[in-house]
């Protein structure tokens, strides 16, 4: 019994020392550059959100420069996903899902603009930029002026038509971890 439990010991000793020299060989830690550059994104708090910002104004350039010839001149009649308008028909039989009427969070808007848009070039745009097209979008839903201006304060404090609408499904609270 003694050798085999000496075997058995030395075996997971020599597990230990093998995978520590591969866990060595294999790639480094990541740079806090290389951090940063991955760490993008925003919650619906505004956490996340980085310095700088944009007019409506601003954002109309910005949109018909990179935007206007998938999602339309207007956000309504583009080739793409549309992203204005259909605030008040999410419960009937023809729901129009838009920034403006389905998004609960306006900090998603910068958050998937940044990330993903615009979809031959993500990330191209600076900062301002993208503060600056998420205000004329939001201009164009009716929720922001058209003098309006948004940065990392103001931006979390835009209230979405549908913010109230996302309701927890009752079920999924009783679910309890049954491993
Ligand atoms: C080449 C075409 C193209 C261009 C240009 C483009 N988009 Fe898009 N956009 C798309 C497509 C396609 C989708 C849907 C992507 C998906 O569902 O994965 C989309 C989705 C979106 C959505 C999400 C819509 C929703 O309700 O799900 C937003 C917001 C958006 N784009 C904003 C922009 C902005 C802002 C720009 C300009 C900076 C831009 N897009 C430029 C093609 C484009």
């Amino acid at each position: 019994m003694f050798s085999l439990r000496a075997l058995v010991g030395s075996a997971v000793v020599a597990g230990f020392v093998v995978s520590a020299a591969v866990a060595a060989d294999f790639g480094r830690p990541a740079t806090p550059q290389e951090i940063e550059l991955w760490d993008i994104d925003v919650r619906p708090d505004g956490a996340g959100l980085p310095a700088g910002s944009g007019t409506v104004a601003q954002g109309k350039r910005v949109y018909e420069e990179s935007c206007a010839a998938c999602h339309g001149v207007n956000g309504k009649d583009g080739i793409k996903d549309r992203l204005v308008g259909g605030q008040g028909t999410l419960a009937s039989s023809r729901p129009i899902k838009t920034v403006g009427s389905y998004w609960p969070y306006a900090t998603t808007l910068f958050d998937y603009v940044r990330r993903a848009m615009p979809y031959q070039a993500p990330g191209s745009l600076s900062d301002d930029e993208t503060y600056a097209v998420s205000a004329y979008i939001l201009s164009l839903n009716g929720l922001l002026p058209e003098d309006g201006k948004l940065d990392k304060e103001s931006l979390p404090k835009v209230k979405m038509p549908n913010r109230d609408g996302f309701i927890p499904e009752p079920e999924f609270r009783t679910i309890t971890n049954s491993r």
